[in-house]
């Protein structure tokens, strides 16, 4: 048996969709007319065209006007478009953006036959070069990453990355709920070069199930009781990879496929639980990671995208340059959160960051970051927690 994984790559795309915006940031599309969508699925998606932009559903080309790179009126049938995409005289300018490079109806349905999808490079340049300086990764690499610092707190692209709309839309429908939370506030996973002795992660399933992890972990012993596979799915991750994700400088490994089964990885794999022990990857090497596993290569700015029940771990780096993602667990509303994120979203609100972010994603930031009762917030209580668990970790 090989001792290496299967290697999937995805490759960075040729080219891209286009997403074009109205000034709240809701998307212009066709639904047999023009009109302002709040979701990022097939009906908002344009491909450039000579002249403007074609509706890629329907075929109808708008034609764009005194457009400079960013913004540009457009015109359909003669006429103007206003900023609720209804024919007027003045029009209204409309912000043309970098979209996905697959259609979100097919992306969705890969995810829903395979359990994981990649949206290949789907972040803009520019927000995978911010997200790159306040990981001290990239062209940032010889920068020290301060680990103390909230990283929504350190530029807008995080919370561009949160609120990236076609990730969303498809993980809305495939946890068939539009109602989805982060569970954590995001943070990064920064992989420097290994030293062939420092502690590693085992094989594991991510939040609300954390198969594989039990036992030692100080917050659950297998979160999520193990149970057979039925269609309700309990949580997804999204990461988004700020770096080329290689099969040399620490790549996800995953067990494609395993969120069927319903259960724990092996634990002759070498499991989470295992792994937590200090020193133990010293005493006994890396866990498994021959050719029954997958590791999924993926350029930078791609969001992959995959049912939390995957079994996976974090693969090694060999290279002399730190590699950054960032971790986002997703869940339906109906799943307790692993960590409070109102206390990340409140500073983020008053901060001045929130300034740059569109209306759209204002709404978007607040609906995966305050958990509700009803009309309600539902946050911590101090005082109710007292000690219970060390100040910063709720
Ligand atoms: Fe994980």
């Amino acid at each position: 048996m090989s001792d290496s994984p299967r290697v999937i790559t995805v490759d960075r795309p040729k080219k891209h969709y286009t997403l074009i915006r109205n000034a709240n940031g809701d998307f212009l599309g066709i639904d047999s007319e023009p009109g302002i969508f709040k979701e990022a699925d097939d009906r908002v998606i344009w491909e450039a065209s000579d002249k403007g932009f074609i509706h890629v559903l329907s075929g109808t080309e708008l034609m764009a006007t005194d457009a400079t790179d960013a913004n540009t009126l457009l015109e359909y049938q003669g006429h103007l478009l206003g900023a609720d995409a209804k024919t007027c005289d003045d029009g209204a300018l409309f912000g043309i953006g970098h979209g996905p490079a697959d259609l979100p109806s097919s992306s969705l349905q890969t995810l829903r036959e395979r359990g994981w999808v990649c949206l290949p490079s789907v972040l803009s340049p520019d927000i995978v070069e911010a997200l790159e300086k306040v990981s001290c990764t990239g062209a940032y690499d010889h920068e020290k990453y301060d680990s103390q610092k909230l990283p929504l707190l350190e530029d807008v692209a995080v919370a561009r990355s949160a609120t990236e709309p076609v990730s969303l839309w498809i993980i809305r429908q495939y946890m068939q709920t539009d109602e989805v939370r982060l569970a954590h506030p995001p943070g990064f996973s920064i992989l420097p070069k290994d030293d062939g002795k420092c502690d590693v992660q085992g094989w594991h399933s991510d939040f609300p199930y954390l198969w594989g992890i039990g036992g030692k972990h100080k917050f659950a012993e297998n979160r999520i009781p193990e149970h057979s596979v039925d269609g309700l799915v309990l949580g997804v991750q999204r990461n988004v990879c700020v770096s080329d994700f290689t099969r040399n400088n620490g790549a996800t490994i995953f067990k494609l496929g395993s969120h069927d089964r319903g259960e724990a990885p092996p634990r002759e794999w070498g499991n989470g639980a295992a792994y937590f022990e200090q020193g133990y990857r010293a005493k006994h090497g890396l866990p498994y990671g021959g050719s029954d596993a997958d590791l999924i290569e993926a350029p930078s700015g791609s969001i992959i995208v995959y049912d939390a029940r995957i079994w996976h771990r974090a693969g090694v780096n060999y290279t002399e340059k730190k590699r950054a993602a960032v971790l986002q667990a997703v869940i339906p509303m109906y799943i307790m959160p692993f960590f409070d994120t109102s206390k990340a979203y409140k500073e983020f609100i008053s901060g001045p960051l929130l300034d740059e972010l569109d209306e759209h994603e204002r709404a978007e930031l607040d609906s995966v970051m305050v958990n509700r009762m009803g009309p309600v917030a539902v946050t911590t209580d101090p005082e109710l927690t007292r000690g219970a668990i060390a100040p910063g970790e709720y």
